[in-house]
């Protein structure tokens, strides 16, 4: 087990209605404007930005709002969410809604307090350590974003999508009332499942040391989340599914189950981002269908860990004497889950079919981000990435 910090500052308010207390909770952080940051319109068809607004009301809290993020969060809303707090003098940015607004929230939160471009972050040509503060109201349970350091966005210009973390972006509170994600689509909810288990995973497949409390943490998020997905499925109202994956959705990116180990793999996601950079597609499902393709080129490298998931998590009789059976069969019984709940398993089911140059494109920008090579399974480069989206076809 290796040393570690694990900080996770955000004060979070599980339950039902409590984002009744989203004024009081602003005015404690000692905001003397807020904006109101939300997406494409389900805050408003669900009552929950009037419910929002009359709470910071109730506090006194001014505010100034602005809608119209989307999945993939653009750059372009980033920098008007700039000039609308320079305008208007906000000190606090409230997120409403899933990991998008989130993220978009963080990206004007850093722009704001920084005298720079703010995609020079996301370059990785500067650093910060400033942020304005954040509070979250999650309508969507999968990015972990509600306590997460990251943030990604996408430019539209070259279709990059890109990542930039600091803890002085984690926010300061999340309100996670569950009940508000029951308006979630089917599909949405099953994207944030995976992408839940994704981050456990990203972290699981490491060479770099583990520990038995670690394990045990994420392999019973990694249970808890694949049992209430399937509860979900045939019953999208049951408050106590969708509690446990919104918890599991927090913890998963919080840094929790990466304790103990030296390094994470993050691969899967790596490759996901340029997907969702370049065909705007949702991001959970983007990760189920490049995760086998990547499993099963790196698990010879990595194979006491595909066992162990196997055997401890996709519960497959042990047999040390075919560790590599035992190995594909766990792959193989996740794809199962992931038909299950109606991710796809390939680009084609993900419904992108891109040409041998446009798989090129995709790696090459996989590498640039990454800055040459990635993974902790097994350390990948550029011409890796290729051979992945090659499989995942
Ligand atoms: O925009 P609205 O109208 O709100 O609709 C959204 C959107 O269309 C809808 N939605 C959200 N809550 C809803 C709802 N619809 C009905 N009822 C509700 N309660 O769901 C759609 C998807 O929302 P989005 O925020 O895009 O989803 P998600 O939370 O999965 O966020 C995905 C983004 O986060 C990034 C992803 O790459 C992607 O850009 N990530 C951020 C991370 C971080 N900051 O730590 C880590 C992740 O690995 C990830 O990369
Ligand atoms: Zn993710």
């Amino acid at each position: 087990m290796f040393d570690f910090t694990y900080y996770t500052p955000t004060k979070v308010i599980f339950g039902k209605d409590t984002e009744e207390q989203v004024g009081q909770l602003v005015k404690e952080q000692g905001a003397s404007k807020v904006l109101i940051h939300y997406g494409s319109g389900s805050v408003v068809r669900s009552g929950l930005l009037d419910r929002v607004k009359a709470s910071l009301e109730e506090a006194g809290v001014p505010y100034v709002e602005l809608g119209g993020v989307v999945p993939n969060p653009r750059l372009s809303k980033v920098y008007e969410g700039i000039e609308l707090c320079r305008k208007e003098g906000v000190d606090f940015i409230l997120a409403v809604g899933g990991g998008s607004v989130i993220d978009s929230a963080k990206a004007i939160g850093y722009g704001i307090t920084n005298d720079f471009d703010v995609w020079d972050l996301y370059e990785h040509t500067r650093k910060t350590d400033k942020c304005a503060p954040i509070g979250v109201i999650l309508t969507m349970a999968a990015t972990g974003s509600e306590m997460s350091n990251s943030s990604v966005i996408t430019k539209e210009e070259g279709a990059l999508k890109r990542s930039y973390g600091h803890d002085a972006s984690r926010p300061k509170f999340a309100i996670l009332n569950p009940e508000l994600t029951k308006t979630l689509p089917e599909y949405q909810t099953m994207c944030g499942c995976t992408d839940i288990l994704m981050h456990t995973l990203e972290r699981y497949f490491t060479q770099d040391g583990n520990s038995d409390m670690t394990d045990a943490i994420a392999e019973g998020l990694l249970k808890t989340v694949m049992k209430h997905a399937l509860i979900l499925k045939e019953d999208p109202d049951n408050y106590k599914s969708r509690a446990e994956v919104m918890w599991a959705g927090s913890l998963s990116h919080n840094g929790l189950t990466g304790c103990g180990t030296k390094s994470t793999d993050f691969v899967t996601h790596g490759l996901e981002h340029e997907l969702g950079g370049m065909y705007d597609v949702a991001h959970g499902a983007g990760l189920s269908a490049i995760w086998g393709s990547w499993a099963r080129y790196v698990m010879e490298d990595c194979m006491y860990r595909f066992f162990k998931f196997a055997v401890d998590v996709m519960e497959i009789d042990a047999d040390p004497f075919n560790m590599y059976g035992v190995a594909i069969d766990g792959i193989e019984a996740l794809e199962r889950f992931f038909k299950k709940i109606g991710m796809p398993t390939s680009l084609k089911e993900l419904g992108v079919e891109p040409t041998d140059e446009e798989i090129r494109e995709l790696a090459h920008k996989a590498a640039v981000a990454c800055g040459g090579k990635k993974g902790s399974a097994k350390v990948l480069y550029e011409e890796d990435f290729a051979k992945i989206f090659e499989m995942a076809r």
